[in-house]
């Protein structure tokens, strides 16, 4: 039996591929490289343990074809669906970014599994779902869910499709739903903007917003701990669990001091204007992780201290590239 990842070139993704083949598990995984990239899966490529094809997953012909010729020698248990467009300012620009890659691509995995009798998916959601609530905590059962971005409105609409499809034809599905994930190979994020705008100017570093937003980040080493016990825990036909850093979180402008320590000491930090780093940002949240800490969950590190091993871990990445 094979676990199909989607989005498996990605950072969660590329990640999540190296643990379940570390755990001794055959992973297929797919991508079309619209962010992803075959560095970020050096560590799996040689293993006989990984097989990669290249496809959109909007491309329902081909979709079919590749997943179809594999599950004709190795079943697929289980669907990872992680690809999605993971830029929100992209989308808000240009709402038919999300469409595609985050809410068609969902469309698309699960026609695939329809077709091939693949039981369960385990979905990468986002906080984003629950749209700005100010100071009220984001327990799962909140409603009404009003996304602010295109990106939260089209992984809502994949979360009610998935739900849709568990009534018909699934045994079971994860929703997962995680604010801000961090680690290497680092493809979007605050940090890694950081350290690239800090590369380009080293004497400058220019922040969008005040510097006042203020979000909790989880590694993505505990984030995939947390989906992997979610999965052996939960036995709901559908289980939704927020998926987060238990703490009030960091920051943008601790974020902003951390990073030219590191990357640049010295470099005058220039702050923009409003709490909102974009259109669709939710500048501050609390978020709940009560329901995973409710099945044992215990997270290691804090928001700071993910902050801090991943921007060490992000210098040395751009370092090198
Ligand atoms: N990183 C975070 O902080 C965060 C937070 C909440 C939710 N998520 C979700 O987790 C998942 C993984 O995020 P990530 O940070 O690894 O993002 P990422 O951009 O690094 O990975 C997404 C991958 O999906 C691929 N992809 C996009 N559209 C595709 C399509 N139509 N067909 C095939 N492949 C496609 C991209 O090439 C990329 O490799 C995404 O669904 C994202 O929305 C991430």
């Amino acid at each position: 039996m094979a676990i199909l990842i989607t989005g498996v070139a990605g950072f969660i993704g590329s990640n999540l591929a190296s643990i379940l083949i570390g755990k001794g598990k055959h992973v297929f995984g797919i991508d079309n490289f619209s962010r992803g990239s075959l560095n970020n899966l050096d560590s799996v490529r040689t293993s006989s343990n990984f097989t990669f094809e290249k496809v959109d997953l909007t491309n329902n012909e081909e979709l079919l074809k590749i997943i179809g010729s594999f599950h004709a020698h190795e079943k697929i248990s289980e669907v990872w669906h992680l690809a999605a467009n993971s830029d929100i300012p992209a989308g808000v620009e240009d709402p038919k970014i999300d469409l595609k890659d985050t809410f068609m691509s969902t469309f698309g995995i699960l026609g695939a599994m329809r077709a091939f009798d693949i039981p369960i998916i385990l979905f990468a959601s986002s906080s984003a779902v629950y749209g700005d609530h100010g100071d009220v905590p984001l327990v799962e059962n909140l409603g009404p869910l009003l996304p602010v971005s295109n990106y939260g409105a089209m992984k809502l609409a994949s979360e009610a499709a998935i739900s849709a499809a568990a009534e018909s034809f699934l045994d079971r599905a994860y929703i997962f739903r995680f604010p801000n994930v961090v680690g290497v190979p680092a493809t979007h994020g605050v940090m890694l903007d950081f350290v690239r705008k800090l590369k380009i100017t080293p004497k400058e570093l220019h922040v969008l917003g005040d510097g006042t937003q203020q979000k909790g980040y989880l590694h993505v080493e505990e984030l995939i701990d947390a989906m992997l016990l979610i999965q052996k825990k939960s036995k709901d036909k559908v289980s939704v669990f927020n998926v987060g850093a238990d703490d009030e979180g960091i920051s943008v402008r601790d974020i902003a001091e951390e990073t030219v320590r590191v990357a640049s000491p010295g470099a005058a930090i220039k702050y923009g204007e409003g709490n909102k780093g974009w259109v669709g940002d939710v500048p501050r949240f609390t978020y709940c992780v009560d329901k995973l800490r409710s099945i044992g969950w215990e997270p290691k590190l804090g928001s700071a201290e993910a902050i801090k091993r991943a921007l060490a871990q992000i210098v040395i990445q751009e370092t090198r590239s």
